[in-house]
C-alpha cells in the first residue's frame, strides 16, 4: 500500500506546524487525536523520506476560520494545522485545505461511475494499471481506482504527499475503504523523472492534471465562467502552470511508458489550448471541462 520508492525532491522546506493544544500547550494533556495525528505526521515524514521539517507550534486559541485568517496573515507562508478534532490540513492565503475522500463515496461507488467522464476517456477495467502523474488531493486519483484499477499517485509538492499520504491512512481505517486504499501507491516525485526511470513498469493509462491559469475556465467569447474552486484557488498559492517545454516533456514521458493499446488522458479547461500543442486523438467534454486522449503510438 505504501510506497518504498526514493524519493528525488530533496530540497528541505520548512513548515510550521500548529496544533490544537489543550491547556497552556502541556504534552501530557494533548487531545487525544492531536496526539495520535502529531505523531503519524512524523511518522510518514521519516518513513518516506519527505523533504519536510516541521516547525512544531502549539496553539491555546480555537483554530477557527478567523484565527486561521490571522494566523495566515502573521506567518506569510503556507502552514500546517491539526485543529481540535484531530484534521490535517494546509493553511494557505487564509484558506485551508486538505484531501476529503469520504466526500466522494457517492461518486466512486458503482451507480455514479458512468456518468463520470473521466471514465469514459479512461475505458479502464479491473485490471488496468494507471499512472496519475499530477495527484494533489488525489480526489481524481480515487475516480480512476474506483472500478479496481490499481493508480501510482505522483506528486512532487512534498506536503501534499504528505497531505495525501495521511488521508489514505486515515481511509484505510475504515472497513469499507480498505480495498479502495490497498490499490493507491503515493509516491513524492517529479512525474517526468518518474516516468523517465529505466525501471517504470508500462502501465494501460497515463493521467494528467496539470495547472493552469485560474482564469482558464472562462468562455473566451462571453469572458464568463466556471470559478476556479478552494483547492485549486490554494494550490495555485504553490505550483505554477507548466510552461511548453515542461508540458512536452511530461506527454512524451507518458506517451513512453504506455502498453500497447495505452492512452494518456489530459484534463483541460473546455475552452483551453491543447496541451503541449499536440491535438488530442479524441476528446470527452462537458460544459467546463475537457479529457482528452493521446493514444499509444504503434509499438
Ligand atoms: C491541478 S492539481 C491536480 C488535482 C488532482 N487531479 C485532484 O483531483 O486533486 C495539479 C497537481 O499536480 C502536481 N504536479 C504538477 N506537475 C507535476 C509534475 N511534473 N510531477 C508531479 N506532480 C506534479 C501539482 O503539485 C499539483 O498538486
Amino acid at each position: 500500500m505504501m510506497s518504498k520508492q526514493p524519493n528525488i525532491n530533496t530540497q528541505v522546506n520548512c513548515y510550521p506546524l500548529i496544533y490544537a493544544s489543550g491547556h497552556n500547550g502541556e504534552q501530557e494533556k494533548l487531545p487525544t487525536v492531536v496526539n495520535e495525528q502529531l505523531a503519524v505526521v512524523s511518522d510518514l515524514i521519516a518513513t518516506h523520506h519527505l523533504p519536510i521539517k516541521l516547525d512544531y507550534q502549539p496553539s491555546n486559541i480555537k483554530l477557527s476560520q478567523k484565527n486561521r485568517q490571522k494566523l495566515s496573515e502573521q506567518y506569510q507562508q503556507p502552514l500546517l494545522i491539526i485543529d481540535e478534532k484531530g484534521q490535517l490540513s494546509l493553511l494557505i492565503e487564509g484558506m485551508s485545505v486538505a484531501p476529503n475522500w469520504a466526500s466522494l463515496q457517492r461518486r466512486i461507488v458503482s451507480a455514479g461511475r458512468k456518468s463520470e467522464l473521466l471514465l469514459q476517456a479512461s475505458k479502464l477495467t479491473s485490471e488496468s494499471t494507471v499512472i496519475d502523474a499530477t495527484a494533489g488531493f488525489g480526489h481524481d486519483s480515487l475516480i480512476l481506482a474506483s472500478g479496481g484499477a490499481s493508480v501510482s499517485m505522483l506528486e512532487q509538492q512534498p506536503v501534499l504527499a504528505l497531505l495525501l499520504l495521511a488521508e489514505q491512512q486515515k481511509m484505510a481505517k475504515e472497513k469499507n475503504w480498505q480495498k479502495l486504499m490497498a490499490r493507491l501507491n503515493i509516491v513524492c516525485i517529479e512525474a517526468s523523472d518518474y516516468l523517465a526511470l529505466k525501471s517504470t513498469q508500462k502501465v494501460d493509462v497515463v493521467y494528467l492534471d496539470p495547472m493552469f491559469p485560474d482564469d482558464s475556465y472562462e468562455n473566451s467569447q462571453t469572458g464568463k465562467g466556471a470559478k476556479v474552486g478552494k483547492h485549486m484557488q490554494a494550490l495555485h498559492g504553490l505550483v505554477a502552470p507548466p510552461n511548453l517545454q515542461v508540458q512536452r516533456q511530461l506527454l512524451d514521458n507518458a506517451l513512453s511508458v504506455l502498453k500497447q493499446g495505452g492512452r494518456v488522458v489530459v484534463k483541460r479547461p473546455v475552452n483551453a489550448p491543447n496541451f503541449a500543442e499536440q491535438m488530442a486523438d479524441e476528446s470527452w467534454q462537458n460544459a467546463v471541462i475537457r479529457f482528452d486522449g493521446y493514444f499509444a503510438r504503434g509499438i
